[in-house]
């Protein structure tokens, strides 16, 4: 039984797909969903390979058709696409809005984020499919099916926060890149994207928000014993709007002169934030300290060991010392 909801919801997941598609190029669909998209600067054949879509702006016109079609309300209603509250008709979860399927692995859809199109709203900016039965947030991440081949090739993986920033990457040709989705980093996601590559370049939002996060994933993603580095965008771009404005060329250019091993994005954003403060440079060494503890890889580990002493001008053994006595503690 269970195994014939998962399916159940794998059919209806890709038949709301399909329907969200075509709606794009119904007559609303054309002048609201398509221009929006054009006015993003994102062409047909991206449109395509995403397999974007468009939801009307009704109640509940995906859910009657569906209905029409055959689905019980019910399997809807745990797909998340549909809304049931008790005296009332059902609705339809996305109305209004420019839809992004989210897929497996294997390229099929699991679930949908959906972006608002009018500016000053009080409604999220998206909306995004709730749990179901087969798709769990925090073990996928978004883009992992057009990504794939291009992580094992470059063996390099870009990890964004949005949606968009995974579109016109890959409309840029950059196809190498997954988003978490606004969502914080889980140990899941990471050993995901391990199983194309042991390297992850974070690209997070160029705001106070997306550095915070950055130093968030780091520690995580070097638990799993991956290499992790971390481009910070000018202040207000993100990915998106980056490769929108200096191009292709432009873009690669700024990551490679602008990437940063993790030892050193840590020190210098948590220098800045210290000062001279010379109990606070202490907490920053110690903090420093265990994160590199968290390295599975003794080479690695003194490597970075290294970098610190030089960066913060203080004696390698001192770390050291401090990063064996915090691991003995663990133990
Ligand atoms: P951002 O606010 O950076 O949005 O959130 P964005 O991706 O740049 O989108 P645009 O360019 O404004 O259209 C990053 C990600 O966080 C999640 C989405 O996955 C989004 O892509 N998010 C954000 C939500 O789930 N809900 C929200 O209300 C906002
Ligand atoms: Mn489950
Ligand atoms: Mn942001
Ligand atoms: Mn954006
Ligand atoms: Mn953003």
């Amino acid at each position: 039984l269970a195994q014939n909801e998962r399916e159940s919801l794998f059919i209806v997941t890709d038949f709301a797909q399909k329907y969200y598609a075509d709606q794009l190029r119904t007559e609303e669909g054309q002048s609201i969903g398509q221009s929006y998209f054009k006015e993003r600067g994102f062409n047909q054949s991206t449109i395509e390979k995403f397999g974007l879509g468009y939801s009307r702006d009704g109640w509940d016109a995906f859910t009657k058709h569906a209905i029409k079609s055959g689905f019980k309300l019910e399997i809807l209603e745990k797909a998340g696409l549909s809304i049931i509250k008790e005296g009332k008709d059902p609705i339809d979860r996305f109305r209004g809005r420019v839809i992004f399927p989210i897929n497996n692995v294997a390229g099929k859809p699991i679930a949908f984020g959906a972006r608002i199109l009018k500016k000053d709203t009080k409604a999220p900016k998206y909306l995004n499919s709730p749990e179901t039965e087969i798709y769990h947030k925090s073990r996928i991440v978004y883009g992992i099916y057009t990504a794939k081949n291009g992580i094992r090739t470059e063996d390099n993986c870009y990890l964004v926060e949005g949606y968009t920033d995974v579109v016109s990457l890959n409309q840029a040709g950059i196809e190498n890149v997954v988003a978490s989705s606004g969502t914080s980093l889980t140990k899941e996601q990471i050993q995901l994207i391990r199983r194309f590559s042991t390297n992850i370049t974070i690209l997070y939002d160029g705001d106070a928000a997306g550095i915070n996060a950055s130093l968030r994933g780091t520690d995580l993603i070097l638990e799993e014993g991956m290499n992790v580095r971390v481009v910070v965008f000018p202040d207000g771009e993100d990915p998106d709007s980056y490769v929108q404005k200096v191009g292709s060329d432009g873009f690669v250019n700024y990551i490679k002169e602008n990437q940063k091993d993790f030892i050193r994005f840590k020190t210098e954003v948590s220098l800045q934030k210290v000062g001279n403060d010379p109990v606070a440079r202490a907490g920053l060494i110690s903090d420093l300290v265990e994160t590199i503890t968290k390295i599975p890889d003794a080479i690695k580990r003194a490597v970075f060991y290294k970098e610190v002493a030089h960066l913060l001008e203080i004696d390698e053994s001192v770390l050291i010392t401090e990063g064996n006595k915090l691991s003995r503690k663990r133990v």
